[in-house]
């Protein structure tokens, strides 16, 4: 039976009704449809009246298992977890938490037994949890008391010393208490410096999910300037209290405004970096909530635009002294070499295309499949054309004339900058090369057409050149707008794929896709 508001004397009254159903199980689409009232509405209230936006109240703390069954940790820089997991205490109840699997593979990656793990955005605690679980001491923040005290009831289960004795193959590992209290990641006066042995965290992206009813110092609440003005606080007391050589892990998302994704992952990225941190790896963290069928599907072609499915779960390393660029290397060129215009010949076809962020192809029709999805998504039907990269040395330097043509829909770089040796002059080399492209091409792309960039990172050294964050900081062109940041994979990994000595096997590309836009119409 519909109870609107109208038909309660208050609103308290109106509110109490709603947090009643809550306390009985009532699922919130149904609460939604009984009451008139949005998602967003119910989540505001509960925050309001619990302090903490959680999603069902009364979640039973019962332990079935203390471990995950059959946990492999990950060797590539593409993880996926179809299950968010739920050992332990461990359960969905807190809004934006994150799936278990994660700390624990940064957790046993990146620290030893007694080590101790910092995590200043720690929720409802699943890292802290972790850690207990994992023979690790914690050291566990939140701005939210009543987070807090939700994470002590979660850290609070038995475990027996040796339980822990399989991990890291030891035989004597000892269950540490986390130690959980108010705090705040931007000022951290009661950590001294270099006393850290892994942060592992969580933040609150800009102004998607609240987790307060607006607390003071609450990031949740910022917006992306704000955010990133912020977590430069955050990032430069991570680097003070992290000890050298050890590392970093946090997790962000990009978000999307008016049909185009704002790079909040990269811009982070780059506040960490420019507090002192090396990259050591970037993994991509694919999310499984998302809705690929039905509506959302016949949206994604209508609107074209793709639905967010990934993260970024960069792991930055604090150099152990600072580190100097040395720039040496002179071996690596790139030219063109496949200049191709052509005009789609079948017409467009829309079905079976990609929708989400994240496109996993299958190994056998990788390029044929890559192609098809860029084309018949980005072309508009108009005439395109398809410049590729290959790397080689200066002796074997190859042109061929191009043939130009105006109002084309679609330009589609294709340079994964896959050599086997990349070098820091040779990015230069290879970042010039993309502008230069670019420059010289946009005038023939027509107003609403796309010019889709495929790069990969690299390794050089110890470190990661993160090439599309290198590329998307070079193209600030005001009439092309970043429409999507897409990840490509392969399907059905191959065995193989192997993490090679301490570091991840990068199991990715990107798609940079850029709109070509009238900038005199729009504004940034
Ligand atoms: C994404 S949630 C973390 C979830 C956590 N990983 C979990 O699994 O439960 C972000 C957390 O940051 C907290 N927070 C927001 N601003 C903060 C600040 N300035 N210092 C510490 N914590 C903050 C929020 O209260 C929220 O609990």
């Amino acid at each position: 039976m519909s109870r609107q508001k109208a038909s309660f004397k208050t609103e308290k009254e109106f509110q109490e009704a709603i947090l009643q159903e809550k306390v009985s199980g009532t699922p919130d689409l149904e609460i939604g449809q009984k009451y008139g009232v949005t998602f967003k509405y119910i989540e505001r209230l509960i925050t309001k009246s619990q302090g903490v936006n959680v999603s069902a109240f009364k979640i039973s703390k019962k332990v079935k298992t203390l471990y995950p069954k059959d946990f492999k940790e990950e060797q590539t820089t593409v993880w996926s977890f179809k299950q968010r997991g739920n050992w332990a205490t461990h359960s969905g109840e807190y809004r934006g938490n994150w799936s278990p699997y994660i700390p624990r593979n940064i957790i046993l990656k990146y620290s030893k037994a007694g080590e101790t793990v910092l995590d200043y955005f720690c929720g409802a605690g699943t890292t802290a949890v972790e850690c207990k679980l994992l023979g690790r001491r914690c050291i566990a923040l939140d701005i939210n008391d009543k987070a807090i005290e939700l994470a002590r009831e979660n850290i609070k289960f038995g475990i027996e010393s040796q339980q822990l004795a399989f991990i890291d193959n030891k035989i004597h590992s000892q269950v540490y208490e986390p130690e959980l209290s108010v705090g705040d990641a931007r000022n951290l006066p009661s950590l001294p410096n270099n006393s850290i042995d892994l942060i592992c965290a969580h933040p609150p992206y800009a102004n998607i999910i609240h987790y307060t009813d607006s607390k003071e110092g609450d990031l949740s609440f910022c917006d992306i300037g704000e955010f990133l003005k912020e977590m430069t606080k955050v990032a430069k007391e991570s680097f003070r209290v992290l000890k050298p050589g050890r590392r970093c892990a946090i997790l962000i998302g990009d978000m999307r405004r008016e049909k185009h994704v704002i790079p909040l992952g990269f811009e982070l990225i780059n506040v960490f970096l420019n507090a002192g941190f090396k990259l050591r790896e970037l993994v991509i963290k694919r999310q499984h909530n998302c809705k690929t069928t039905g509506f959302w599907y016949a949206n994604s072609i209508k609107y074209n635009f793709l639905l967010l499915a990934h993260e970024y779960l960069p792991i930055f390393e604090k150099p152990i002294s600072p580190v100097l660029l040395d720039i040496k290397e002179t071996e690596v060129d790139y030219s063109l070499i496949i200049p191709a215009l052509e005009k789609p010949t079948i017409k467009r076809r829309l079905d079976g295309l990609e929708t989400t962020t994240v496109w996993i192809l299958p190994e056998k029709d990788f390029e044929k499949r890559l192609n098809k999805n860029v084309i018949d998504r980005y072309s508009n039907g108009k005439g395109y054309s398809t410049i590729s990269f290959v790397s080689h040395s200066q002796s074997e330097a190859n042109t061929t004339s191009r043939e130009r043509q105006k109002g084309k829909g679609l330009l589609f770089i294709r340079a994964p900058f896959l050599t086997n040796n990349p070098s820091y002059s040779g990015i230069e080399f290879y970042l010039q090369e993309i502008k230069e492209i670019v420059n010289r091409e946009l005038p023939v792309i027509s107003e609403g057409g796309f010019i889709v960039i495929q790069t990969q990172d690299v390794r050089i050294d110890e470190y990661i050149e993160l090439l599309a964050k290198r590329v998307v900081d070079l193209l600030t062109l005001d009439d092309l707008w970043l429409k999507e940041i897409v990840v490509v994979t392969q399907e059905n990994q191959n065995p193989k794929l192997q993490a090679t000595g301490e570091y991840l096997k990068i199991n990715h590309q990107y798609l940079l896709v850029y709109e070509k836009v009238d900038s005199g119409r729009l504004q940034r």
